[in-house]
């Protein structure tokens, strides 16, 4: 470790609570000004806690790549582990390794080709839904119905039809438990668990909803292990049970599977739906590129469904993708605590400090993304991205902790928005300007209201 040489600087907040006030009101303007007026590593002053937040692409490299073992998921997470308990996304050291190792398999770009017809065949449920509302002339709430699909399809990723009748109670017990873990997260005083409140009775109920619906499917399942032998009946289930450590030959037990099968669903569409529901919002909004993606798919659909052949032909849409990952990054923040004292770009880190990395700040960065607010796919073709830092650019993350789910988001959201874009345009609601929301992802505030005419 080398010694410090720069001395951490940040925003003055108000006595006692530091400068929590600016970041309820404002998160993502509150990150945008520190980092432009104390640089890539700065201090947030929380009254009781501090807190520091990373920018810099060297920093964030730093943290999430090349000393990457002293930085865990540490008490931040503590909310998200009463639903997801040692899941992939919460879990550290040699547990994180052996589960991440265990997984991989099942996330490779090979095998999630797979769930193509399955994303196919809902994304054209929600056509059906869409052209009945466009001969309605009824506004449709993008954001539910993006995620509904996202929903539906993740959950038939790892389930195949076996909750086809249960969707909606699972659907509703995660949102409940979802809105809860967020709460609980922000509140500081929240009572424990075992304090019978009204909102903890209600996580608790709908904890218990999930559990059941999942420890019931693993049972079935393991009472079927020809089923898992098999290849082609492969869904991620099946998948994670028939994984076996390659050393000791070992499989995950039923908590872990639990864990990793809760992980999956909340990691898995929230994120996947606030990209879509914002590629809507801007295709909306930017009619040349809706009219140069309309061209692709002209090209390479001809007014047919997309398949799995088509993915890697949908060079535009792969950039609006892009374009969209970094100005609406879903995940506009992630959090690790240090294990020992550190020194990163020159500023000390002090054992068990808890820091904040933000991708929506290094994504706006000058020094990477020339005009950083105007939305410009072609920046993500070859010659344009030589030489940028590698690290300001992060939606899925960096480093060992890469999102695993990169691929099948990446392959859902192309054939998604191949399919719908093709038949279907969306207007705004005149007065609707959709905000960005920071909470577990960067969802639009009040949802995204939109007419869909069909072309
Ligand atoms: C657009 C969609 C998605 C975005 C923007 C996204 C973003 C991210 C980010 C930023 C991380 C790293 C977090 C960290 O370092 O602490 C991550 C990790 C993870 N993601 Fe995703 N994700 C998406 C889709 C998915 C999908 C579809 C799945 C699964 C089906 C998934 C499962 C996971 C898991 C399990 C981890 C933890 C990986 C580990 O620590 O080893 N994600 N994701």
């Amino acid at each position: 470790m080398t010694t410090p040489t720069r001395t951490l600087t940040g925003p003055r907040g108000v006595p006692l609570l530091g400068v929590l006030p600016s970041m309820a009101q404002d998160a993502l303007g509150f990150f945008e000004r520190t980092a432009s007026e104390h640089g890539g590593v700065a201090l947030l002053d929380f009254g009781l806690k501090k807190l520091v937040l990373i920018t810099e692409p060297d920093a964030i490299k730093h943290v999430l790549q090349d000393n990457h073992r002293n930085y865990v998921r540490g008490r931040s997470v503590d909310s998200a582990r009463l639903l997801l308990g040692n899941g992939l996304a919460l879990n550290n050291g040699e547990s994180w390794l052996r589960q991440r190792r265990l997984m991989q398999p099942a996330f490779h770009r090979q095998r999630v080709a797979r769930f193509a017809d399955l994303i196919v065949a809902r994304a054209e449920e929600t056509a059906q839904s869409w052209g009945r509302a466009a001969a309605g002339n009824q506004p449709v709430d993008v954001a539910d119905d993006m995620m509904k699909l996202t929903l539906r399809i993740v959950v038939e990723a790892m389930f195949s039809e076996d909750v086809r009748d249960r969707l909606d109670v699972l659907g509703e017990a995660f949102d409940v438990a979802q809105h809860f873990i967020y709460w609980h997260g922000r509140t500081p005083l929240a009572p424990p668990l075992r304090v019978p409140t009204p909102a903890n009775r209600r996580f608790l109920r709908a904890r218990r909803v999930l559990d059941a619906i999942v420890y019931d499917l693993i049972r079935e399942r393991r009472e079927r292990p020809e089923r898992q032998r098999s290849a082609e009946a492969h869904d991620l289930l099946d998948m994670l049970l028939a994984s076996r450590d390659a050393d000791t030959g070992e499989g995950m037990t039923d908590t872990q599977v639990r864990d990793e099968v809760m992980t999956i669903f909340f990691a898995g569409h929230e994120t996947t739906m606030t990209l879509l529901t914002w590629v809507w919002y801007v295709l909306a909004t930017l009619p040349e590129i809706e009219s140069d993606l309309l061209a692709e798919l002209r090209v390479v659909l001809g007014g047919r469904a997309p398949s799995l052949e088509d993915v890697q032909r949908l060079e535009y849409t792969d950039r609006i993708l892009s374009e969209t990952l970094r100005l609406y990054s879903p995940t506009w923040m992630y959090a690790r605590e240090s294990v020992e004292d550190d020194v990163v770009c020159g500023y000390p880190i002090a054992r068990g400090t808890s820091l904040l990395i933000s991708p929506y700040v290094a994504h706006r960065d000058r020094r990477w993304w020339p005009e950083p607010t105007r939305f410009d796919p072609d920046r993500f073709l070859p010659d344009r991205s030589a030489g940028r830092h590698r690290f300001a650019y992060l939606p899925f993350g960096a480093g060992p902790h890469l999102c695993i789910g990169r691929d099948l988001a990446l392959m859902e959201a192309r054939l998604i928005v191949a399919l719908l874009a093709q038949r279907f345009g969306l207007e705004r609601v005149s007065d609707h300007r959709p905000q960005m929301m920071p909470q577990v992802t960067l969802r639009p505030k009040g949802g995204m209201p939109m007419f869909v005419r069909e072309r």
